[in-house]
C-alpha cells in the first residue's frame, strides 16, 4: 500500500521537500520544459483544486536533525541484540518499549495517538478541514535479528520529526496528517510479512488464519498480542479493517536498501516498481532416485518438472 521514498543522505529535508514542493511545483512546471513532475509521468491531470496552499516564502523549515538522529539512536537501544545490531521482534518486551517511546513522542508533537487492537499506530495532526480524508505516512519499527536502525524507523520517527518542522513554520494543513506505525512488517515471528497494513487493508483471509497461528515456540498469535496489551477482546480483528475512504494519500520514506544511490551520490529516488515476492508450496510427485545413477529415462514426471522449476 505505499509508495516508497530511498533515501541515502539529507533524508529529513527531502521529506519536507514532499509536503512542501508539490503545490510548488504544480503551479511552476511550465518553466523549465525539463522539468517533469509526478503528474506529468502519470498522465493524470493535475487537480488545481487540490493545490490551494501555496507557501508563503517567509516560512522557513528546520528541521532538528541531531534530534532526529538521537531518537534513531535512542529507539535502537530497545533491542534483544547488543549495539549495533538491532532486533525487535513483534510483540516481545523491547517492541513493546519502543512503541511506548514513539507513542511518547507522538504525544510531545501534539498528535492525538490511538491504536487497534493488533498494535497498528496512528498519530493524527487534524487539518483544519477534518472532515476531508487524511494523507498518511508511516512505516515499522519491528527488526530482524541483528538488523540496523534505520530499516523502517525512519519513515516513523522522520515522519514526527517533519510534522515538528512543519508546526514550528506555523504551517497548518488543511487535511489531517497522520503518521501509522504499522504492526509486524517483519514475517520473523509468525511468518506474515506486512501483517498490519495487510489487516488494514482488509484481508478476510489474514484475519481468520491469524486464529491458529502459532510462533516457533507455540505461542498464538493472540497470546503474544495480549501479552502486548493488544487484543483484549478476544480474537475479532475486523475491527482493524480500514473503511474505503480513510486516506486520501500515503507515501512511505524509507532508506535505500542497496547500494545504488549511495554509489550515485544521489540524495533520493522515488520507487516506481516494487518486489512482489510470493512463496508456493509444490509437491513433487514421480518415482526418484539416485543421482547419476538413476538416468533420466527412467524417472517419471519428476525431470520434466524440475527442470521447470529450475
Ligand atoms: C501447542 O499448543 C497447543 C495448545 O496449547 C497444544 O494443543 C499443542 O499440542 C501444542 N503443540 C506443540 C507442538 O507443542
Ligand atoms: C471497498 O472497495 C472495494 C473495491 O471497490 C469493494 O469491493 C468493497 O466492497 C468496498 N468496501 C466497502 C466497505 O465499501
Amino acid at each position: 500500500m505505499s509508495w516508497k521514498f530511498f533515501v541515502s543522505h539529507s533524508l529529513p529535508l527531502f521529506f519536507l521537500f514532499f509536503f512542501y514542493s508539490f503545490p510548488l511545483i504544480s503551479t511552476q512546471h511550465n518553466d523549465d520544459p525539463t522539468f517533469k513532475t509526478m503528474h506529468d509521468f502519470s498522465g493524470y491531470p493535475v487537480d488545481e483544486s487540490s493545490h490551494t496552499f501555496t507557501p508563503s516564502n517567509s516560512i522557513s523549515l528546520s528541521v532538528d536533525i541531531q534530534a532526529l538522529q538521537k531518537q534513531i539512536d535512542e529507539l535502537s537501544t530497545f533491542s534483544d541484540t547488543p549495539a549495533p545490531s538491532v532486533t525487535r521482534i513483534l510483540y516481545t518486551e523491547n517492541d513493546v518499549l519502543a512503541r511506548r517511546y514513539v507513542k511518547n513522542l507522538m504525544g510531545l508533537a501534539g498528535l492525538s495517538v490511538t491504536e487497534d487492537v493488533v498494535g497498528n499506530i496512528f498519530g493524527r495532526w487534524d487539518g483544519y478541514e477534518p472532515e476531508l480524508t487524511a494523507v498518511a505516512t508511516g512505516s515499522h519499527i519491528d527488526a530482524i535479528p541483528y538488523s540496523g536502525k534505520y530499516d523502517g524507523v525512519v519513515g516513523v520517527l522522520g515522519a514526527i520529526e517533519a510534522i515538528n518542522a512543519l508546526k514550528r513554520s506555523g504551517f497548518k494543513p488543511k487535511r489531517s496528517l497522520e503518521i501509522i506505525l504499522f504492526t509486524s512488517e517483519e514475517p520473523t515471528r509468525f511468518g506474515i510479512g506486512c501483517l498490519g497494513s495487510r489487516l488494514l487493508a482488509g484481508s478476510e483471509a489474514l484475519a481468520e488464519a491469524l486464529k491458529t497461528t502459532v510462533d516457533g515456540q507455540n505461542i498464538s498469535f493472540f497470546e503474544a498480542a495480549r501479552s502486548a496489551g493488544y487484543s483484549r477482546d478476544e480474537d475479532d480483528l475486523s475491527s482493524v479493517f480500514l473503511k474505503n475512504d480513510s486516506y486520501s494519500a500515503f507515501v512511505e520514506l524509507h532508506i535505500e536498501q542497496a547500494p545504488i544511490l549511495e554509489e550515485e551520490g544521489i540524495s533520493i529516488g522515488v520507487v516506481t516498481n516494487i518486489a512482489a515476492p510470493a512463496s508456493i508450496k509444490v509437491d513433487f510427485e514421480g518415482n526418484g532416485g539416485h543421482a547419476g545413477g538413476v538416468l533420466m529415462p527412467d524417472r517419471l514426471i519428476l525431470p520434466i518438472v524440475t527442470i521447470f522449476f529450475l
